[in-house]
């Protein structure tokens, strides 16, 4: 008698974040723990459908983003849904077919909403029950900024001080309806980055003479960010956003070699977008590792703030959305 190979499967949909408060830097680079915490927002309209399917059948796990076949790829998810299966108790090997509805790897955090997906898929598939903070764990060892990507509107990643890495975690810190906030994304390149995040970061905590202070006075924006959100306070919120993400880039600039992820037309998106707060508009930028530059806006705002990065030379599109939800299963 034969049995028919076991086979389950999830599809869920996470949504991209960008951190307010950055996070640049590791603490320990096998388990995936960042040196600083970070703060950020989920954003509704940038997100990764992930379906995965269990299949006995299978001897290797196979990737296929956004309709093609990632060899390249497979060992980083690979090792993730690893940890999953050691969790689960299961030794199956999976198809993994993931869509990002915006550019990958671009600056637009495809690695958080990714692999947000992919443990909030296989954990779904596998039907194994696992709480919100052990998740978020899970995804955290995929990309540090994925674990924030679980949750909904405004979300803290705590650093933690345990040395396994049991209390660095993801928690949601305010829901998007209960402060919502309008996001335009200057695209001025849609290629992906020479430089990721990951190897970025290692370089600069090895090589830049920034970094220790990066770290040292990193503390402090958490807080004033944490209670700019609590009193709804934006232009407190502006003011450590723009400034942890100059903070982050001068250490990536101050890199050997240097980490630029800037083009012309960041830097004008950027200054636009100082000249629109100087003149009172409620809008501040943030950049990740890439040239994309985000204006962070109150709603009111949102129609002249598009108006002047659009108008910017070498800005290619922009895309607008609000604060979006967390996980959310598909089927
Ligand atoms: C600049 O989460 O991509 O976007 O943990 O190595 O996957 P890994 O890094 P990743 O780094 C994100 C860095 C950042 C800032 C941020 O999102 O906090």
């Amino acid at each position: 008698m034969t049995s028919s190979p076991k086979l389950v499967q999830a599809k869920v949909r996470a949504r991209s974040n960008i951190a307010l408060v950055k996070y640049w830097g590791k603490a320990d680079a096998a388990l995936n723990i960042p040196a600083v915490g970070s703060i950020s927002i989920t954003l509704d309209g940038l997100w990764t459908d992930t379906e995965i399917r269990f299949d006995d059948s299978l001897n290797a796990d196979r990737l296929v983003l956004n309709g093609t076949e990632r060899a390249d790829q497979l060992d980083r998810v690979s090792r993730c849904l690893d940890l999953v299966r050691a969790q689960a108790g299961t030794e199956s090997k999976a198809w993994v077919t993931s869509e990002n509805n915006f550019p990958t790897g671009a600056g637009l955090a495809s690695s958080a909403s990714g692999f947000a997906a992919l443990v909030g898929a296989a954990t779904a598939a596998l039907e194994f029950d696992c709480p919100p903070r052990e998740l978020s764990i899970l995804a955290r060892r995929g990309s540090g900024s994925a674990a924030r990507s679980l949750f909904g509107g405004f979300v803290e990643m705590h650093k933690g001080e345990a040395a396994d890495g049991s209390d660095s975690f993801a928690e949601p810190l305010l829901a998007a309806p209960d402060w919502p906030l309008s996001v335009l994304v200057a695209i001025t390149e849609k290629s992906e980055k020479a430089v990721g995040s990951g190897p970025g970061m290692a370089l600069s905590a090895q090589t830049s003479p920034f970094y220790k202070d990066w770290v040292t006075f990193h503390p402090p924006d958490l807080d004033a960010a944490r209670d700019a959100i609590a009193a709804r306070d934006f232009s407190a919120l502006a003011d450590v956003s723009e400034w942890s993400c100059l903070k982050m880039h001068a250490s990536a600039m101050s890199t050997v070699p240097p980490l630029l992820y800037w083009n012309g037309a960041t830097v004008d998106c950027l200054n636009r977008v100082r000249a629109l707060r100087a003149d009172g508009v409620p809008v501040f930028f943030t950049i990740d590792a890439g040239p994309q530059v985000k204006a962070v806006c109150l709603p009111g705002a949102e129609e002249d703030v598009r108006r002047a990065i659009e108008s910017v030379p070498g800005v290619r599109e922009v895309l607008a959305t609000g604060l979006g939800p967390g996980l959310e299963r598909l089927e």
